[in-house]
């Protein structure tokens, strides 16, 4: 795995949105997969922004998205549609845009959906990661096996701990989400795993320690051939850079 360590989450975020430009550069039709959560908002800040100026074309692009939460209605605020158009969608133009959709009356037919749309546009060619405290990645949670195509998940107590900050007191949070698959993550060409704060520090140092936790999902980018960890100092501080 590549490490770049940057000084602050400003510049992780220009150092992140670089590789994206560049390989929008080299091929302009890219099927690019998308996180969302805190991490990507700098990033997509910066995308809007670049795109604006003329620096960065997404026209041709083709967009996955990896998660939604299951069942939430797409127009409700904590969506991770709504999400993706507050942030980029609104404001940048994709030739097409895919996320699992958490009001499918089916969710195995919807992420059978997801699986088929995927494998259409022929993979991802670059994929935005980032990590939850107990090493998720979208929303494969730590587990004794993982899918390899989309499927629906138990989300954990950790993770809506983590995500109950964003709902309201009293509103009913989904403890289900449809994810992308451990294998359609693997398959990417090119991985970003974006990381940021002192918070994700105790994970980051776990998962470098030299061992293949299998109870943490993030483990298996160890093994892809081609990641690029873009993280700020503060996360990075159990690490060697
Ligand atoms: C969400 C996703 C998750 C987040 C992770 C970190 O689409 O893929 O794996 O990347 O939960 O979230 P933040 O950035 O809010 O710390």
């Amino acid at each position: 795995m590549k490490k770049n360590v940057c000084e602050n989450y400003e510049e992780a975020c220009q150092a992140a949105a670089d590789i994206f430009a560049g390989q929008l550069k080299q091929k302009p039709d890219s099927v690019l997969g998308l996180a969302t959560g805190s991490t990507p908002v700098g990033l997509y800040k910066e995308f809007v922004s670049r795109s604006g100026a003329g620096k960065m074309d997404f026209s041709q692009a083709h967009a996955f998205n990896l998660d939604e939460y299951y069942p939430i209605r797409a127009d409700h605020p904590q969506s991770y549609k709504t999400f993706m158009d507050e942030h980029l969608f609104d404001h940048v133009k994709f030739t097409s845009t895919r996320i699992p959709c958490g009001e499918a009356t089916d969710p195995h037919i919807e992420c059978d959906g997801y699986d088929a749309d995927l494998e259409a546009a022929g993979g991802l060619d670059l994929l935005l990661l980032g990590i939850g405290h107990n090493g998720h990645i979208g929303f494969n949670e730590p587990a004794s096996s993982y899918p390899l195509g989309a499927y629906m998940v138990d989300l954990t107590e950790e993770t809506l701990e983590a995500n109950s900050r964003f709902f309201c007191d009293g509103e009913k949070q989904p403890v289900n989400a449809l994810t992308m698959g451990i294998g359609q993550i693997f398959a990417a060409k090119h991985i970003v795993l974006l990381i940021s704060g002192a918070g994700k520090a105790e994970i980051v140092k776990k998962l470098f320690e030299g061992k293949l936790h299998t109870d943490i999902p993030a483990c298996f980018l160890l093994l892809h051939p081609n990641v690029t960890l873009v993280i700020d100092k503060d996360a990075a501080q159990g690490i060697k850079s």
